[in-house]
């Protein structure tokens, strides 16, 4: 290991590991099945992230497609999959990943005493043996392999030195420092890289995985670079188990900013695409950005004060460190309108950077006019919404929406009739709710007759104004499975009971898989 453990080709480089897709993925209530993890994807390597971690192959059937499909279709990035210690998921993690142009497996296993105690049921000689067996048949696969001894920041040191001796003579290439819990303080996290650093032998990179429970998890990952880690483990928008991980835009924004705090490294990400990827996967999971989230939230750069206004319309580094053109942040143009057609439609969204084809783009672009007559002009967020809805749905052949029909107010019971349609097949149904985006949730119910619970629910609004589109996201389940469904309009029951109905079309398919193939389920033991 060279002193500065930078990595052996670029010692300024610290490598932007991304686990949106996996670690992102685990957040309460966000369920993305094989398109839209594809679409974070591309995203994701145009936002120049050198590590994809696409997830966690053995979890279900859907989730080893769904890294499959990412290791097959998305280039760049070096395509990762997670796995346990036996053989039997590294194996089947390297099916998943190899066929992507640079694959890595990730190999970990718990060190805690806690967890050693309570969830694996291993003593130290066991889990040592487990880190020997895994790495090395990973490390037989493949020339990259990471390994995390899960807790480090609760696993006695003595211990956790033993275990990464052990996984950098089995094989391990990248040496991550989970701290699970969010336990850490920066400081003593430094402190942890530094120690690791200077004990452990071998030629290694040096790793962070920060989660957010006590609001560190950027800070952490920063002290992890400034004791020589070189790969920082985030996710977009801090997405992650419990509170979180380390925030992908605001770690990579603070190497920048604060470039003399961390002389000679910087990044390969290109910030200018930090807004979109957050937007986008926002909409994707569900998960609304808090307005005030640093640098992109829609507060980002806004000056409320008039003392800042005017400092901000005299010079703009007056109140902002951050220039919001570098991250993307800039206002929604107005882009199309009714009398936009087909071939200005399709170029814009190339310009937007989004690639749909086929009937993709017929869907979109059909709904983009039925908007467009309700709506006089629609912005590249607007656009934005409208692909993403029909992304989602326009792969699954399942029920549309013909008809709704809604009635309610202060005085009289909420009450919805919907006509929908499958196979050229009519079926209606009218029910009362609580208000009316129930009543028609309620009526979709019975005329689908798909019976699902509905776990979540989340609307926003895509652009500002009384005429901005609505964006609903509502996630079902159903015995164990969790779907999710999109739905965009100006008017927020129709969005969400559209969103409502793609759910229940996603969920038919996601039964369809689980009965074949056994599929969807996760496994017990997960990371
Ligand atoms: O938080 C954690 O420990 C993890 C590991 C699987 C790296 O996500
Ligand atoms: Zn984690």
């Amino acid at each position: 290991m060279s002193p500065d453990n930078a990595t052996s080709e670029d010692p300024g480089k610290v490598v932007i590991f991304d686990t949106t897709l996996r670690d992102g993925e685990q957040a309460p209530g966000i369920s993305l099945d094989a398109v839209d993890k594809l679409e974070i994807a591309e995203q994701l390597a145009r936002l120049g992230v050198d590590y994809l971690e696409a997830g966690f192959p053995v979890a279900s059937e859907g989730e080893f497609e769904a890294v499959r499909a990412i290791a097959r279709g998305v280039h760049g990035p070096v395509i990762c999959g997670l796995s346990r210690t036996n053989l039997a998921d590294v194996d089947r993690c390297y099916e998943a990943v190899r066929d992507a142009d640079s694959s890595r497996i990730h190999v970990f296993i718990s060190t805690s005493p806690s967890h050693m105690e309570h969830m694996l049921k291993m003593n130290e000689a066991q889990v040592l043996a487990e880190v020997r067996s895994g790495v090395g048949r990973a490390r037989e696969h493949l020339a990259d392999v990471e390994f995390s001894p899960q807790d480090a920041t609760r696993t006695p040191l003595d211990f956790m030195l033993e275990v990464l001796a052990a996984s950098v003579e089995a094989g391990a290439t990248t040496l991550n420092i989970p701290d699970t819990v969010g336990y850490g303080i920066p400081w003593d996290f430094g402190d942890l890289i530094a120690y690791v650093r200077r004990e452990v032998a071998g030629d290694y990179v040096i790793s962070t995985h920060c989660h957010n429970d006590l609001g560190l998890a950027v800070a952490n990952s920063l002290s992890g670079v400034r004791n020589g880690a070189r790969q920082i483990e985030v996710c977009v928008n801090g997405l992650g188990e419990r509170a979180g991980n380390a925030a992908l835009e605001e770690v990579v924004m603070a190497l920048k900013i604060r470039a003399d705090q961390f002389p000679g490294l910087e990044t390969g990400v290109k910030t200018e695409e930090l807004s979109k990827t957050s937007r986008l996967v926002s909409r994707m999971t569900g998960y609304q950005l808090q307005w005030n989230k640093a640098v992109v939230g829609r507060n980002a750069f806004s000056h409320e004060s008039g003392i800042h206004q005017h400092g901000v319309l005299m010079e703009r580094s007056t109140y902002e460190i951050i220039d919001a053109a570098s991250v993307g942040q800039v206002g929604s143009q107005i882009v199309l309108g009714k009398h936009s057609g087909r071939h200005a439609f399709s170029e814009t969204l190339e310009k937007l950077g989004i690639v749909i084809k086929g009937d993709a783009l017929n869907a979109a672009f059909a709904r983009f006019k039925e908007l467009a007559d309700r709506k006089v002009q629609l912005t590249d967020a607007d656009l934005e919404a409208i692909v993403a809805e029909e992304v989602g749905t326009a792969v699954e052949s399942g029920y549309s929406l013909e008809v709704l029909e809604v009635h309610g107010g202060t005085e009289s019971v909420p009450k919805a009739r919907v006509v929908v349609a499958r196979d050229g097949k009519r079926s209606e149904a009218v029910s009362e709710g609580d208000g009316m985006i129930d009543a028609a949730c309620q009526a979709i119910r019975q005329a689908t007759g798909i019976k699902a619970t509905l776990t979540g629910f989340n609307v926003s609004s895509v652009t500002g104004g009384i005429d901005a589109l609505g964006d609903v996201v509502v996630q079902l389940e159903s015995e164990g499975v969790k779907v999710s469904g999109r739905g965009v309009s100006t008017d927020v029951v129709e969005a969400s009971a559209r969103a409502y109905l793609a759910a229940a079309n996603r969920m038919v398919r996601a039964r369809a898989r689980s009965g074949s193939l056994d599929g969807t389920r996760r496994v017990e033991v997960g990371p």
